[in-house]
């Protein structure tokens, strides 16, 4: 298939892995680029220039396709070394870039100089229209149903993608919902040259995430997310828990008042608790309401063939049929 995505990014197939913390490390990003999407290393997981040159490096070693490093702009008053994490990506050779959180403005021109891409992820058209504005080459819209940070207008996709598609003169990717060969045609014809998924990518056997925490999504349905952090203007769409719980009681009970520190046990240092040791009832963790459309646990390799194979079956038969 080829889409303005597919050109920009020189890949096979308009699907890319976003960004997701303690998730998209090399073995992932490899997974996807070699079954012909993009994969994308999540540059704050490593935390330092030092450990993400590293993870390039490894991510190499299981690649010869494109892959992108995602850098997301976190609201933190000890922010992580951006400047060196940049400098780690393009001595690292990486030539496609993912941000997101934050105007990227500052980091374009040492960017550009380098011959990088960049797609900024959003869930705004203003905020689209923004990195259009800036320079980025893509951007990654972010529907309300997303995992993740949705941001604060809860705009679904249904209406946010044409909106994008009516302002924005650079392509873009719709995320958030996306999980199949329906997510992908629908994504074009609103508009979009392509679809990014991050939940899906969890459940697929070469997430290296423990297997409690895919089982977790493909048991889940799309009425078992929530949203926490609103009373803090940080919304993010998590799996249902007994912590998640826990946290939105505080939220109801301390009102106008909560504070971060309020909920810092519920969601500060989750990532590796669930990620790594699996124990994925202890705390917030991101995952889209996507959930209730996921079943399996296939390889990539497998998830991107049947994508592509239910698009074109759709779009050939079905569609097509439709003017017989
Ligand atoms: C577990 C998890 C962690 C995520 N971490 C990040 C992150 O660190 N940076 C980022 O830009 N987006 C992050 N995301 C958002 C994804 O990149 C993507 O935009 C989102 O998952 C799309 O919605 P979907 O889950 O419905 O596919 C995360 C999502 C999940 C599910």
């Amino acid at each position: 298939m080829k889409t303005k995505i597919t050109e920009l990014f020189d890949i096979e197939y308009p699907i890319i892995q976003g960004g997701m913390h303690f998730v998209g490390l090399a073995e992932l990003a490899a997974a996807v680029s070699n079954a012909g999407g993009l994969g994308i290393i999540t540059g704050l997981t490593q935390g330092t220039p030092e450990k993400l040159a590293a993870e390039i490096k490894r991510c190499r070693g299981m690649t010869d396709k494109p892959f992108a490093v995602n850098i997301t702009f976190l609201p933190t008053l000890t922010p992580p070394d951006y400047p060196g994490l940049f400098q780690a990506i393009i001595d690292g050779g990486v030539k496609i870039v993912e941000t997101a959180g934050n105007n990227p403005a500052q980091y374009l021109p040492m960017l550009k100089e380098a011959g990088i891409k960049v797609i900024h992820k959003c869930t705004a058209v203003r905020h689209a229209l923004k990195a259009q504005a800036i320079g980025c080459d893509a951007a990654s819209v972010d529907g309300f149903e997303c995992g993740g940070h949705p941001g604060e207008d809860d705009i679904p996709n249904f209406i946010l993608l044409p909106r994008a598609a009516d302002e924005l003169s650079i392509p873009f990717v719709a995320s958030g919902g996306m999980a199949d060969g329906r997510s992908l045609v629908g994504a074009l014809a609103m508009g979009a040259d392509g679809i990014n998924m991050g939940t899906r990518f969890i459940a697929t056997q070469e997430a290296p995430v423990h297997d409690n925490v895919k089982q977790a999504i493909v048991v889940a349905s799309e009425l078992d997310t929530r949203l926490v952090m609103r009373p803090l203007r940080n919304t993010e769409r998590v799996l249902n828990n007994p912590a998640v719980e826990r946290l939105l009681e505080k939220e109801r009970t301390l009102g106008a008042d909560l504070k971060f520190e309020d909920i810092i046990d519920e969601v500060a240092g989750v990532y590796p608790k669930v990620m790594i040791e699996g124990k994925h009832d202890e705390g917030a963790w991101s995952c889209g309401m996507v959930a209730g459309l996921i079943h399996d646990v296939p390889s990539v390799q497998a998830l991107i063939d049947r994508i592509m194979s239910e698009a074109n079956s759709i779009i050939h038969t079905r569609l097509n049929g439709l003017y017989l």
